[in-house]
Parts: C-alpha cells; sequence; structure tokens
C-alpha cells in the first residue's frame, strides 16, 4: 500500500455492500493525496468513526476526515444536487474543511427529483418481486444515462439545454405515472426552479477528475477509488436482477474516474468475517430468526441509509472467491473479525449443492442462488476479545485459523483486518504475518 510512493489503489466491497469500506478507506487515506468515488450515488452509506464521533458519507468519499485529501466524484457516479450540499452542509456545520476539497466530474449524471419518484413506483409496481431499492432514485438515472436522455453536471452551464432535458424526462416521467395508475406527477418548471438555485454552488465543484487523477499520479500522488456497494450488486456479475445500476467491481473504477486499467496497482477487497444483504435477492447463507437477530445485533446491523434491519448470515466461501476473481483482487481486508467474539462455534460456506449435486461455480442465475444449499464447514470460535488487538500475533490462535480459512477460500491474501469501529482498531498484516508493517 503506497509502500514505494506514488500509485494507485482500488477498495471494493467484495459481498452484497456495508462490508466497511468506508472504514477501511478513512484507514488508507491517512497516506493518500486523492479518494474519488467511481460510481453509485447516494445509495451508499459508508461509515466513518473517529474519536468517537460518526461520520455516515453517502456520497462524499471516505478520505474527507483527512485534512488535505482532495475528494472527487467520477463521471461514474449519480449525483443528486441537494443531497451532495446538504452533506457538505453537515460536514462543515461539524468542523470539517470543504475549501478546494471537492469536485465532481461535470460528466457525472445528476439524480433529479423524477427519478426519485420512478424509483418509489417502479418499486411498487414490481409488487413481491421489488428488489428492495434504497429509494435514492439510482436506476432510474442510471436508466437515463444509458438512454441518453440524462442530464450532465457540466449540462448546467447551458440552462436552455438543461430546460430541454429536464422537460422531455418529467414528461416520460409523467407518462410512467399515468400509466402505473398512481398519483404522483412532477412540474419540469419546479425542477428547473430548484436547479437555478443551485447551479452556481455546483457548478463550482465540477472538474475534470480523470484528469486531476492522472495529474496527481504523474506528480507522485497516491489514489484511492473507492466503491460503493459491493461486488454481489453488480449490475453485471451480482445476483440480477436483485442488483444496483452500476459496475461495482474494480472493472468499472477505470472507466468510472477517466484513468486507463493499466494505472490501477493493487485491489483491495474488503469482506465482513460473516455476510449481510439489505433488500431483496437470494442469500444461500443467510440465518433463520434468532439467530440472524443475535448477529444482527452483536454487529449492529442496520442500514447506514435507509436504517433497514440487515439480513445477516455466515461467510460465503463460494460467494466471494467468485468476487475476488471478477474484481482481480490482489488483497482482503477482512472487517467485524470481533463482532464473532463470543460465538462458540462459526460456520463457513465451502461449497454449494444444487439439487443434491455439488455445484462447481457460482450460479449466474438468481433463481437457480436461490435453489443451491451451501455446505458448511465448522470452525471453532475463539470465545475472547478481539477488540484490542493491533498485530496478527495479538488474535487468538483460533481467530487466525479463522482468517486463514477465509483466505484460503477467498484466494487472496489478508493484508488488513479490522477489530472494532474506531480507525485504531486495525491490524496491518504483513506478508509474513508475524512481522506487521507499520499503518
Ligand atoms: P460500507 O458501506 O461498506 O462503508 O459499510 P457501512 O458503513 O454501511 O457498514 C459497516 C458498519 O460496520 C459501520 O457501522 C462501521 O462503523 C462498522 N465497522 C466497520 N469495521 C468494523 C469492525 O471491524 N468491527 C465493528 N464492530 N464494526 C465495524
Ligand atoms: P454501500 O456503499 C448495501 C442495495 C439495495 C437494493 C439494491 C438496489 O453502503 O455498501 P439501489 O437503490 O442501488 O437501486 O438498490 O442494492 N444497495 C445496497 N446494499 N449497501 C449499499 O451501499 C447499497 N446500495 C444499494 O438495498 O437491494
Ligand atoms: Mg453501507
Amino acid at each position: 500500500m503506497f509502500e514505494e510512493g506514488a500509485g494507485c489503489v482500488a477498495v471494493v466491497g467484495v459481498q452484497w455492500g456495508d462490508e466497511g469500506k468506508g472504514k477501511i478507506v478513512d484507514v488508507l487515506a491517512e497516506r493518500a493525496t486523492i479518494v474519488a468515488r467511481y460510481q453509485g450515488g447516494a445509495n451508499a452509506g459508508h461509515t466513518v468513526r473517529v474519536e468517537g464521533e460518526e461520520f455516515v458519507l453517502h456520497l462524499i468519499p471516505s478520505g474527507i476526515l483527512y485534512p488535505g485529501v482532495r475528494c472527487l466524484m467520477g463521471n461514474g457516479t449519480v449525483v443528486d444536487p441537494w443531497t451532495l450540499l446538504e452533506e457538505m452542509a453537515g460536514l462543515r456545520a461539524r468542523g470539517i474543511d470543504l475549501e478546494r476539497r471537492l469536485g465532481l466530474s461535470s460528466r457525472a449524471h445528476l439524480v433529479l427529483p423524477y427519478h426519485r419518484m420512478l424509483d418509489r413506483a417502479l418499486e411498487a409496481s414490481r409488487g413481491v418481486d421489488r428488489i428492495g431499492t434504497t429509494g435514492r432514485g439510482i436506476g432510474p438515472a442510471y436508466r437515463d444515462k444509458v438512454n441518453r436522455t440524462g442530464l450532465r453536471v457540466g449540462d448546467l452551464r447551458d440552462p436552455g439545454r438543461a430546460a430541454e432535458v429536464v422537460r422531455a424526462a418529467c414528461s416520460a416521467a409523467n407518462d410512467t405515472m399515468e400509466r402505473l395508475e398512481l398519483d404522483d406527477r412532477v412540474d419540469p418548471e419546479e425542477v428547473l426552479e430548484a436547479l437555478e438555485a443551485v447551479r452556481p454552488s455546483f457548478l463550482e465543484l465540477a472538474t475534470d477528475v480523470g484528469q486531476e487523477i492522472r495529474d496527481g499520479l504523474g506528480e507522485g500522488g497516491r489514489v484511492l477509488l473507492e466503491g460503493a456497494q459491493g461486488s454481489l450488486l453488480d449490475i453485471d456479475h451480482g445476483t440480477y436482477p436483485f442488483v444496483t445500476s452500476s459496475t461495482t467491481t474494480a472493472g468499472g473504477a477505470a472507466a468510472g474516474v477517466g484513468i486507463g486499467p493499466t494505472m490501477i496497482d493493487e485491489v483491495i477487497g474488503v469482506v465482513k468475517a460473516y455476510t449481510t444483504r439489505v433488500g431483496n435477492g437470494p442469500f444461500p447463507t443467510e440465518l433463520p430468526g434468532e439467530e440472524a437477530e443475535r448477529l444482527r445485533s452483536l454487529g449492529d446491523e442496520f442500514g447506514a441509509t435507509t436504517g433497514r434491519p440487515r439480513r445477516p448470515g455466515w461467510f460465503d466461501g463460494v460467494a466471494v472467491n467468485f468476487a475476488a476473481g471478477v474484481n482481480g483482487l490482489t488483497g482482503l481486508a477482512v472487517t467485524k473479525l470481533d463482532v464473532l467474539d463470543s460465538f462458540r462455534e462459526l460456520q463457513v460456506a465451502v461449497g454449494y449443492t444444487l439439487e443434491e449435486e455439488p455445484l462447481a461455480r457460482f450460479p449466474d442465475s438468481a433463481a437457480e442462488l436461490e435453489r443451491v444449499r451451501p455446505v458448511y464447514e465448522r470452525l471453532p470460535g475463539w470465545e475472547e476479545d478481539t477488540t484490542g488487538a493491533r498485530r496478527w500475533d495479538d488474535l487468538p490462535e483460533l481467530a487466525r485459523g479463522y482468517l486463514e480459512r477465509l483466505e484460503q477460500l477467498a484466494g487472496a491474501p489478508i493484508q488488513w483486518v479490522s477489530v472494532g469501529q474506531a480507525r485504531r482498531q486495525i491490524i496491518r498484516v504483513g506478508p509474513s504475518r508475524g512481522v506487521p508493517i507499520a499503518g
């Protein structure tokens, strides 16, 4: 990690989101010059805890709590202007200096009120098959982008063009509402008026994110690309259609900020020591009833964006191995190990069966994934407090054994282990386990 000076490191979620990307990015940001988001929008909720204070970031990269780090939102993100301005105001009110520290790609697409309206309406119309979206307008905003009917940040420089796009989009959205027999409507003139009010402060943030990163790397800078959501929510590689609408995996990082894939030196995959999912969709290692309740309360598993209870389950080695491959992970950061401290016995899925037959791969169909049964391996719990561990050797032997099993299943080396919410509750795992490298 930035040991030899310059470099570009992507940090991606390897499960269904909420792996602790915010915490890991914050830890790594200490040595970064730029942190950039490359996809997603305010559907993300990244929690960073510093000196007892908790910050939940939705659009602003998790490097913002280190003064001097430049934080960028790339062309691959979708940005709701009002959510961003509110998030900025919230940080300023808590004493975080944002002066010249934030930049937003002029190529990023805007999330506008009709996207939120459509998100809610489309979910309602899906009935029992609903995805369980965050309701932040993400799917409809990306749909407009791909459909070539979206509004980009840079379009605000030309109010006439912006008005055309917004009027056409509102008319299409209102038609959809009528077809769905729903009452909500959006008034294009209201949207335009509201946009006009935020236009100056918004355009002030506009920049060429790709150019900034390329220049930064050329000058010896250290860049972190912060993924949102998780690999199993990726639009292509996730459990479609129960996914988000962007490329969450490392392949999307280069395209999402505007650099070449050869410029990314490392890809760190963040995994929880167990699994959670929020929203609907298949989840083979999901725990039932009381067991789920125990893990949920120990891990405080409630959504950082919507407050919804997350669905907890055991670590799924099949899913993580698949995601590790799709991302080309060079290393793993395992989080929330401490949440498992009180368990007498743990389980990890080491394979799946489908109709009693072993299945050699991670299914490409959500319907098939719904029907697989995990093959579990039982591992003894360590039943010791790990929250004070700061070196690999401080961890109980059984905890190290558990982590080594996760590492084997993932097929990527563990580089970081997180044992609590706080910034200092982190273990840097060197190539030879016993010799930690100073973080
Ligand atoms: P993200 O979306 O991947 O950034 O993850 P979230 O912030 O949504 O959820 C992760 C939650 O776990 C947050 O509340 C973090 O503060 C918390 N967390 C992160 N790492 C650890 C850890 O090692 N131990 C514990 N107990 N909590 C952690
Ligand atoms: P972070 O970055 C967990 C889930 C939603 C839903 C699906 C689609 O904090 O890890 P969307 O609103 O994106 O159209 O919803 O994706 N989802 C997340 N789950 N963490 C997230 O972000 C998520 N962002 C979206 O619950 O199932
Ligand atoms: Mg989250």
